[in-house]
């Protein structure tokens, strides 16, 4: 029997549900643990370029190819941070099949420090046609020819980010079930492809709206994107889950307190996301570094929850690095130290033994 036979032999013996396609969910199921592993967390590095532009100018850096590849190549040859606290990388393409500065591919670089690299697969949230104010996540098309190409590169996970605002009105039914599907569409095709799906539904801080708000609509797009991934014949065990913490808009007059986010955020996903997901990795979406943290683990000393839980930060682990580098060679090690500060605490916060005195010792 050759190796293809025998994944498929594999994938059918342990497989849910009808799906009879060629699916080796045991070892899906593997890089999902390695990516919510005990103390571990992912690093988002997977800035669009339109995004990171954003970011290179708060610090006034130009953003060429360059200046991208020198400042994530400072981040993954960070051996304090990588070794000890980041479990996989989500890249965004260029990123991929970037060569570093002294010729070694950073992927190389990823897979050395012994973390898994993944890639950004979306193509953005577009306006969603009949929906005014409303997205939908794009990038269906031809998703499994990428995918394919991926792997071969070493990618063996990849994101998907359903992006939902909260406003008078809004989300609305129709944008939340067509980013559900999309979401679990680009699942299956995932998984089709041997790469783990990060399943990334996220309701946006933006907006004046309160804690209560902000739980209602979680749990409702919690609940419709389960009920189309199990639609879609999405292996649960082969996934992991990224969503916001329930939290109050940026704009809303009162502040939730860290136990409430963390009570409300657990009771939430505890009513509408299954126990065979093996991990919970949450966005930071515009929470202070330290906030991102000491919800986290304000959580994780709560437990009780059948799930890992722990970090896939984008801005919360970068913000410091980015600041302290400001496009200068000479302040690579400041911003590695701010950048293995940053993991440090959140690695901490993944196992509920944070505590905010370390953050002023620093
Ligand atoms: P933030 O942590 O900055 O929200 O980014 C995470 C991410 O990957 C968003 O898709």
């Amino acid at each position: 029997m050759d190796g293809r036979q025998d994944a498929a032999r594999r994938g059918r013996a342990c497989s849910i549900g009808s799906r009879t396609n060629p699916m080796d969910l045991a070892a899906l199921n593997t890089i999902a643990e390695r990516l919510v592993a005990s103390g571990k967390g992912i690093l988002a590095a997977d800035e669009s370029s339109g995004t990171i532009k954003k970011r290179f100018d708060a610090i006034g850096v130009e953003n060429t190819e360059e200046n991208r590849r020198d400042y994530r190549e400072l981040l993954f040859r960070c051996g304090e941070a990588m070794n000890g606290c980041i479990s996989g990388v989500i890249l965004f393409e260029e990123t991929l099949y970037q060569i570093g500065a002294d010729g070694t591919p950073l992927v190389k670089l990823i897979e050395a420090a012994g973390a898994i690299p993944g890639i950004k697969v979306d193509k953005g949230a577009k306006p969603m046609a009949g929906f005014p104010g409303e997205t939908l996540t794009e990038g269906l098309d031809g998703l499994g020819e990428r995918l394919a190409k991926d792997y071969a590169q070493g990618a063996r996970f990849a994101k998907w980010r359903a992006v939902i605002d909260i406003a008078d009105g809004l989300p609305t039914w129709g944008a939340v079930k067509a980013n559900a599907h999309a979401l679990a569409r680009y699942a299956a095709i995932c998984q089709e492809a041997q790469i783990v799906p990060i399943v990334e539904p996220e309701i946006l801080m933006d907006g004046a709206h309160d804690i209560a708000r902000c739980d209602e609509v979680t749990r409702w797009v919690l609940q419709t994107v389960f009920a189309e991934l199990a639609e879609q014949r999405v292996a649960l065990e082969g996934i992991v889950l990224k969503p916001n913490m329930v939290i109050c808009g940026k704009g809303c007059s009162s502040r939730a307190s860290v136990e409430e986010v963390a009570q409300r955020t657990i009771s939430a996903l505890k009513a509408t996301v299954p126990s065979a997901v093996p991990g919970i990795a949450y966005l930071s979406g515009g929470q202070s570094d330290e906030e991102a943290t000491a919800h986290l683990d304000a959580m994780n000393r709560i437990g009780g929850f059948p799930w890992k839980m722990t970090f896939s930060y984008g801005r919360a682990l970068q913000a410091a690095p980015q600041k302290a580098w400001s496009g200068r060679t000479e302040n690579v090690t400041a911003a590695q130290k701010a950048f293995a500060h940053r993991a440090k605490m959140n690695s901490l916060a993944s196992l509920g033994r944070w505590d905010g005195a370390l953050e002023r010792a620093a």
